[in-house]
């Protein structure tokens, strides 16, 4: 699927644009011939699909389909995109953020897809939209025992949310075991059909404009929430050693249910036994991705070295020094590295240039991630030439970075600060072009010798050799 291999070459997806006044309805060019929106659960952020079949009812030519999402969950959102589904190619989208009240007095911004040319009037045009939140359901009841199962619970409008009338209409809730719909419906054509693994509404039709009826519905959810609250990446590039070091420093905290009556270690233990440590709505183990081929691995947190690491192939095991339940933070860093080459290219046609990529995040899966700084730290000497992110971010900053044996300018330190991450995106790639020149390579090894000793030149010359890069 084109979402899935493709998501990231969407260079626009998601802008905040000034550009729509206060209460603003848009205008009724469309009719949704079909809105098909399901809400997928089985990841601690959400998902929104919609399958959407639009009909140009207007009199002119159309470039712009509104979409309104309530403004509370507007910061939230992490990406953004849209497809057409016969061609397999992506609609520029954005997100505005002028107001609308509706009747019940929720407030909505817009989700605004525009095409690259008008639509004529009559038109028919079946997409694909996509909208990941860096949101999961809030846990409900908020505090639990130890031998409980979390549940967490969904704020959703049973209706089509949209300026448009919609024909025909289903929502679908998919991704968890049960559903409970704790909020009665007003008449039995609205409340809920539990199926199996889903809960869906509908189908409807003729669903008038900014229907709502909104229901709270709450699901099982029996791992824990991870939400990653601040994570500093620093990943340092030496064409002398020939290596990129990553170093990590996390702040997490588990947003899932708090413990009704306190921690209690033979509870616990009774617990891990019985379910043979499956489930539970608590970190006992992080499962922290890493880069391909990574060596040196090593985590430590405030009290010192964590020895409970175990490394799986590309993934590092940590076992926090107390399993991490709902409302408890874990604070610690993890580094590793690898070769140069693993992530260097030469960039071909201009000389002494190189080309890095490397992914914006690693850890631990389905984790949210509120506030990511990912510092690239280019070879002294070196100079910055382009940079391309995967990933709408805050701001990007180059400063300098000082380190030991420095000469006076040190390291160029690029950096991105990106909010509302997931996971998911992860292996999305952070491009830096640099330029270099390998006799700053020498500059720095004359600097070490002349400050330690002569001979460490000779080892300089041996590891040159190798440095097979240029
Ligand atoms: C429920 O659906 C039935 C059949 O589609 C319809 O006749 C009835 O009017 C609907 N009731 C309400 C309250 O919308
Ligand atoms: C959903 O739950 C929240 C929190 O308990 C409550 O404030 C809200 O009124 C509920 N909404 C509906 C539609 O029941
Ligand atoms: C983690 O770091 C944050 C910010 O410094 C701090 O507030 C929190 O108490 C720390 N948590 C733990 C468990 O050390
Ligand atoms: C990792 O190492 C294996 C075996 O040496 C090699 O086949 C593979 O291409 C390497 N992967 C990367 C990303 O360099
Ligand atoms: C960049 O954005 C981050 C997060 O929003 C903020 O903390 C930082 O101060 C910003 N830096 C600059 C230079 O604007």
């Amino acid at each position: 699927m084109l979402f899935n291999r493709f998501w990231f070459l969407t260079a626009i997806v998601l802008l905040f644009k000034n550009v729509i006044c206060e209460d603003f309805v848009p205008p009724i060019s469309w009719e949704n011939k079909e809105f098909k929106k399901t809400i997928e659960l089985e990841t601690s952020f959400t998902v929104e699909n919609l399958e959407l079949t639009i009909i140009n009812i207007d009199s002119q030519p159309v470039t712009q389909y509104f979409l309104p999402i309530p403004s509370d969950i507007v910061p939230m959102i992490s990406m953004f995109t849209a497809a057409y589904i016969s061609e397999e190619s992506f609609i520029q989208c954005m997100i505005v953020p002028g107001v609308h009240q509706l009747a019940d007095g929720t407030e909505v911004s817009y989700g605004v897809i525009q095409f690259e040319s008008p639509v004529a009037p009559g038109e028919e045009i079946a997409l694909f939209a996509k909208i990941h939140y860096a949101l999961n359901g809030t846990p409900s009841p908020e505090e639990i025992g130890m031998d409980d199962t979390q549940s967490l619970m969904l704020t959703v409008n049973r209706y089509p949310l949209s300026p448009y009338v919609s024909k025909t209409a289903t929502i679908d809730i998919a991704g968890a075991e049960d559903f409970i719909e704790l909020t009665p419906a007003d008449n039995d054509n609205e409340s809920g059909i539990l199926l199996t693994n889903q809960f869906k509404y509908g189908p409807f039709h003729n669903v008038p404009a900014f229907q709502v009826s909104w229901a709270n519905i709450s699901y099982p959810v029996d791992y824990p929430l991870i939400t990653v609250t601040d994570l500093k990446r620093d990943i340092w590039i030496s064409h002398w050693a020939h290596t990129a070091e990553f170093q990590e420093y996390y702040e997490i905290i588990n947003e899932g249910a708090k413990l009704k009556n306190g921690f209690n270690r033979v509870d616990f233990m009774k617990r891990v036994q019985r379910t043979e440590g499956k489930g539970g709505n608590f970190i006992g183990v992080l499962g922290l991705s890493m880069t391909e081929n990574s060596t040196d691995a090593y985590v430590t947190d405030k009290v010192g070295k964590v020895s409970s690491v175990m490394r799986e192939e590309n993934k590092l095991l940590v076992k926090p020094r107390f399993p991490v339940f709902g409302g408890w933070a874990y604070n610690f860093t993890v580094g590793w590295t690898n070769t140069l080459e693993d992530f260097l290219h030469n960039s071909g046609t201009e000389q002494d240039s190189f080309v890095i990529a490397l992914p914006v995040l690693n850890g631990p899966p389905d984790t949210i991630y509120r506030n990511v700084e990912v510092s690239v730290i280019l070879p002294e000497g070196a100079d910055v030439l382009d940079v391309g992110s995967p990933l709408p971010f805050a701001n990007a900053t180059v400063s300098r970075e000082y380190s030991y044996f420095d000469l006076a300018d040190g390291h160029a330190k690029l950096t991105f600060y990106y909010s509302n991450l997931i996971s998911e995106f992860g292996t999305g790639e952070l491009v830096v072009k640099y330029r270099f020149n390998t006799s700053s390579l020498y500059q720095k090894a004359l600097y070490i010798s002349y400050y330690v000793f002569g001979g460490l030149m000779t080892f300089f010359v041996l590891a040159n050799l190798n440095l097979n890069i240029k």
